[in-house]
């Protein structure tokens, strides 16, 4: 196969014992037809077909073959493409979320500590890989409307009046109108737009109740309630990991979902943030 490899045409060997590029003690074959994956003139792998039998390939045998690596090769390649444009991708929203964070120093380092909490509670859930994605995205961007507060409440020392509030909580609705015009992200606004929600129906925006409420919304406001109680906030100083817990516990099936709870019980905290 290296010598495909290297000339990057394809080839038939009907007698593979009497071909001196044959190693003795290798596996027994009697006759193959190679032919090379080529992405422009790079050959990036081959596709053989081996026989332990004498058969008789013929030039149209290596056609056909050679079809096949050709369409293997650009499907091979426009994996490669995806994977990384996604990177990419993953990196400038993580830049987005965190230019956004940092308007805020109080919360430094809450967006990657949300998403790895996220990921762990998901992850022992048993979500599939595609809603862990989705947890993914939604958990980096799920503060992104905060881009529409003003500095001044954002960044209030001391408590927050009614009025404020009901500002601050516009940062969900804000992240829905962020997010939409991307399709890419059609299916995280549910978990940007509904991790406020509580499990008994007295969250916002929408009142959204149980199971209503997107299980990747139902993670992340887990996830973000620990991070908030456990570090400290201007108006605040953070509780320590035991007392949030039994905070989670108190509340679990009326501000939180049961399971979700449950799940981050078992979580290793300190290795999610590995
Ligand atoms: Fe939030």
């Amino acid at each position: 196969m290296g010598c495909i490899m290297d000339s990057g045409k394809g080839e038939i060997i009907n007698n593979v014992l009497s071909d001196s590029r044959y190693i003795k003690g290798s596996a027994k074959i009697s006759s193959m037809m190679c032919a090379p994956l080529k992405i422009k003139d790079r050959v990036i792998g081959a596709i053989c077909v081996i026989s332990a039998k004498s058969l008789n390939y013929t030039a149209e045998d290596l056609k056909i073959l050679s079809a096949l690596a050709l369409q293997s090769a650009a499907a091979i390649e426009n994996a490669r493409l995806y994977d990384s444009l996604k990177d990419t991708f993953l990196t400038a929203v993580y830049t987005l979320a965190e230019t956004i964070e940092q308007r805020d120093p109080y919360t430094g380092g809450h967006t990657k500590r949300v998403t790895q909490y996220s990921l762990a509670i998901g992850g022992e859930l048993g979500l599939s890989g595609e809603d862990l994605e989705r947890l993914k995205f939604a958990a980096i961007l799920h503060d992104v409307g905060k881009i529409g507060i003003k500095d001044n409440i954002l960044q209030k020392d001391s408590d927050l009046t009614r009025e404020e509030f009901n500002l601050i909580k516009k940062h969900t609705v804000y992240g829905q109108k962020v997010l939409k015009h991307v399709k890419y992200f059609k299916d995280i606004i549910p978990g940007v737009l509904h991790h406020h929600e509580r499990f008994d129906g007295k969250g916002y925006p929408d009142g959204l109740r149980g199971e209503e409420i997107d299980i990747i919304a139902r993670i992340i406001a887990v996830a973000d309630s620990y991070d908030a109680m456990t570090t400290d906030r201007p108006y605040r100083k953070g509780i320590c990991h035991e007392v949030a817990i039994e905070e989670l516990k108190r509340c679990s099936g009326s501000q939180w979902d049961g399971d979700v709870v449950e799940a981050f019980l078992k979580i290793d905290v300190l290795k999610a943030l590995e």
